[in-house]
């Protein structure tokens, strides 16, 4: 834990020092903010751009075959196969893909269209992860968003960087890791000694409503929230739970305590701000109906992953020496817990069309509301 923080300080201070990087004329400078809505990302591998690569710690996807299915076939430290969640999004709002926060590529003109400070393995709780060492935990991702800010108001000022980050596009995706890798790790973790389920289940929404309250109070006011998929039926959590294949029924248990709790303090939250800053994305809904009408979807294998190993391929990590299946498109799960890049794209036509499971509203709405 301590080398971890030690490591994150290090890097805080390393972005600090680029805020006097590159500098750009105004009248560039304000064509290229009235442009395009930028767009900020948080969260763990759900939506994780390639943070993890600049770390040192063993959640990353950058060895083949992920990436195998992206333009350049080659990994970038997205888990998938191709794009996340993120790239659809940014593709849909006119946002080329992300670049990482830590990549140093991200500096000058390129600091307006947005950054992704999402880090594979972090949870809502600091102590999830932990067997990961160094990654970006949500305290250093949001601290990271101020430095952003610093930076970005160094190039086009402090008004007009306020203007760009409220008009922005945000999402983060977290909870999944703080029952996966935290609560459920092992048998006997601390925290399930620690809290009974629903104990557990109110200390993350209660922590989560904390970092979404720290988004806003940094300037966030259209914020994407998904919360966790139907995790019980991850191809890794029915290689261990599962007796013949169908979901799993503790952890099932725990996401269908959990989302709806999240949806609801959303739901308090916006009403206490008096305005829809935050946007709920019931991934865990939409992901169950490919799960369960997998045919509606075009989807021929729900419960086993493309890249992996053992039963339902879905114990240890997706590498070169694993089964890949020929057909990524008919697949749900890329890796044990990942999604395909099918699957995103199915995902995110919901939260952009979608009928059912976007509260209060699906994101063309809030786009055309605030045009
Ligand atoms: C997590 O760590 C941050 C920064 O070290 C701290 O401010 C925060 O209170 C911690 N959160 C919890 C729930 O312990
Ligand atoms: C949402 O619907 C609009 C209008 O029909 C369409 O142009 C757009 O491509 C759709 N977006 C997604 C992500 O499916």
């Amino acid at each position: 834990m301590l080398s971890s923080i030690i490591l994150v300080n290090i890097l805080v201070f390393f972005s600090l020092n680029h805020v006097c990087g590159a500098r750009i004329s105004p009248t560039d400078s304000s064509r290229i903010v009235n442009d395009h809505r930028a767009f900020f990302v948080f969260g763990d591998s759900l939506v994780d751009n390639g943070n993890n690569n600049f770390l040192v710690t063993t959640a990353r996807a950058d060895s083949p075959p992920y990436g195998i299915d992206s333009l350049s076939h080659r990994p970038t430290g997205r888990f998938s196969n191709g794009r996340n969640i993120p790239d659809l999004i940014g593709e849909q709002i006119g946002v080329d893909p992300l670049l990482p926060y830590l990549d140093p590529e991200l500096d000058g003109k390129k600091l307006l269209k947005g950054a992704n400070f999402a880090s594979a393995g972090i949870g809502i709780l600091n102590d999830t992860g932990f067997q990961f060492v160094n990654i970006i935990r949500m305290p250093y991702q949001l601290a990271f968003f101020e430095t952003y800010q610093k930076r970005v108001a160094a190039l086009i000022g402090t008004e007009k960087t306020k203007k760009l980050v409220n008009e922005a596009l945000v999402l983060i995706t977290c909870g999944g890791n703080d029952f996966v890798n935290n609560y459920y790790l092992v048998r006997y973790s601390l925290r399930s000694f620690q809290y009974r389920l629903p104990a557990y289940v109110q200390l993350l929404t209660t922590e989560y409503e904390k970092i979404l309250m720290r988004l806003y109070n940094l300037g966030a006011r259209n914020v994407l929230v998904t919360a966790t998929g139907p995790l019980g039926c991850a191809p890794s959590v029915i290689a261990l739970r599962s007796r013949n294949g169908e979901c799993a029924t503790e952890l099932q248990r725990a996401a269908d305590l959990f989302n709806p709790q999240v949806t609801a303090m959303i739901w308090l939250l916006n009403k206490k701000l008096g305005s829809d800053v935050f946007i709920s994305v019931e991934a865990h809904h939409i992901f169950y109906d490919f799960i369960t009408k997998p045919k509606a979807f075009g989807f021929d294998m729900t419960n086993k992953a493309c890249c992996g190993q053992g039963p339902y391929n879905g114990l240890g990590l997706c590498t070169a020496l694993s089964n890949l299946c020929p057909d990524r498109a008919k697949y749900v799960y890329w890796d044990g817990y990942h999604p395909t890049e099918r699957a995103n794209r199915l995902v995110v036509q919901e939260i952009f069309n979608g009928t059912k499971y976007m509260k209060p509203m699906i994101l063309s709405t809030l786009l055309s509301m605030k045009a």
